[in-house]
Formats: C-alpha cells, structure tokens, sequence
C-alpha cells in the first residue's frame, strides 16, 4: 500500500483557501481549528492527507473542505458568466468565497453562454476535466431548446447526417440527435462542444434558439431537486455516470 501524502496544515489549509499561512497561526491560537475532536496549536506540523481527513478536521466549527478532487454540479441560472475574468456576476460568484483562492483553481468544465442555464460542472481535476471535454470520448450533451420558428421536419436528417458545416468553421459536425417535443421545441444531443453550437445549428436551419437548457451530461442529469443557482459535490459514482 502507497503511503498517503502529507502536507504542513498551515500550507494545506492556505491551499484550500482559508487563509495566509499566518492567518492560519492565528486561527489555531483563537482555537478555530480542531482534529479528532481536540484544538490542533501548532499549524507547522505535518498531517497525512487522507480520505477521511473533512471527518477528522473542523475549521471554525465547520467541516474541513474536500482536500482536492472536488467535483461540483451547479444548476447554472441564466445572466452568470462562465469566466475568471469577465465583469458582471459569475458562476464563481455562487461558491464559497474562499473556493476561488483554491490552489489548483475550480474551472468549469466546458462553458455554457451567459444565456444558458442548466448542467454545469466545475472542478480541481485538471485530468477529470480534460476526460469530460476531450473530442476523443464523446461525452454526450443534452440540451433543451425552445425555438422562435416551428421546426420545419428536415432538422433531424439535416443534424443526423454528420455534415453540416456551421457558418466559418470548415469540419463538419459530427452527428447529433434531435428529439422533437413539439412545433418549438426540442432536446438535441451532441458530442462536440464547439462555440454556441446549439444556437448556430438552429441558426442554420433558418431558426432562432429563444431558450436553452442544458439537462444532462453522459449519463448525468441535472437533478430536479436543485433550484437555479444550486449547486451540490458528485460522488465517485456520480461522476463515472458522466461517461455511461
Ligand atoms: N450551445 C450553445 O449555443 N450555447 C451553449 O451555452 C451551449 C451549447
């Protein structure tokens, strides 16, 4: 058996982003910081970085944070940016404050437009997230659009026949599927995950996306029970579901 890796506390939990190394003396001093259920004093010390570590170890009363390999499912609402950078409110802006100091950062995987709302993952795994995104595995993304025009009948062939050429790329998409709910509105499946794709497929048909909805990843759909702007941690089991 591998030993498990061990860090400073005060490296670890500055990593996570609770703080400078010295806030995290000064923490541990005013007794904010217990393990096993006693005051952990001295934050020089090393600690072994275990499964059950978010068990053992409380920060002001509370559960340590998963140590790494955080995968979150946010129910993105319409209106946040999937960005670091851009101005006006984030999907980053719904977190806790001391996850955007985390050190590997939590990225989204992918991106949805401003104006999409539905299934969005973010993480720490850069490996995890280059799998879910990676042309190569084909993940599946299921969206809900609801057009502006009816449907003519030729969108499902027309998606279907793996040559449709969006207006200044030169690769043809690959396959998706159209599943048609009514006149206006449709859930489609594609595998890549090009530029505002679902808006500029629909746009190619003579049509215009009024609204869309991501609903599933893989095999992992947005659970009805999380409210726009919601968001829960995966299990181990949830995230295999994505490459069902
Ligand atoms: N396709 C789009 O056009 N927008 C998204 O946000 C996702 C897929």
């Amino acid at each position: 058996m591998t030993k498990p890796a061990t860090a400073r506390v005060d490296q670890l939990l500055s990593s996570m982003g609770y703080g400078s190394r010295k806030d995290m003396a000064r923490m541990a001093k005013a007794g904010g910081i217990s393990l096993d259920g006693g005051d952990l004093l001295d934050v020089s010390q090393r600690i072994a970085i275990t499964p059950d570590l978010p068990r053992r170890m409380q920060i002001d009363g509370a559960a340590l944070d998963p140590v790494a390999g955080l995968v979150i499912l946010l129910h993105k609402p319409l209106g946040m940016t999937c960005s670091h950078k851009e101005q006006g409110p984030l999907v980053y802006d719904i977190l806790p404050d001391r996850w955007r100091r985390r050190d590997p950062a939590i990225s989204t995987i992918g991106r949805l437009d401003k104006q999409t709302s539905g299934l969005l993952l973010l993480t720490d795994d850069g490996a995890l997230l280059h799998r879910v995104i990676s042309p190569k595995r084909h993940v599946k993304k299921t969206y809900r659009a609801k057009l502006d025009r009816p449907l003519s009948g030729q969108e499902a062939a027309l998606f279907a026949a793996g040559e449709l050429l969006l207006e200044g790329e030169d690769k043809p998409l690959a396959p998706a599927k159209l599943e048609v709910i009514s006149d206006t509105e449709a859930l489609l499946h594609v595998t890549e995950g090009r530029y505002h794709q679902v808006r500029r497929m629909f746009a190619a048909t003579g049509n215009h996306v009024v609204s869309l909805h991501r609903e599933a990843l893989g095999g992992l759909a947005l659970p009805e029970t999380l409210a726009p702007g919601q968001w829960k941690l995966l299990d181990a089991e949830e995230i295999a579901s994505i490459f069902l």
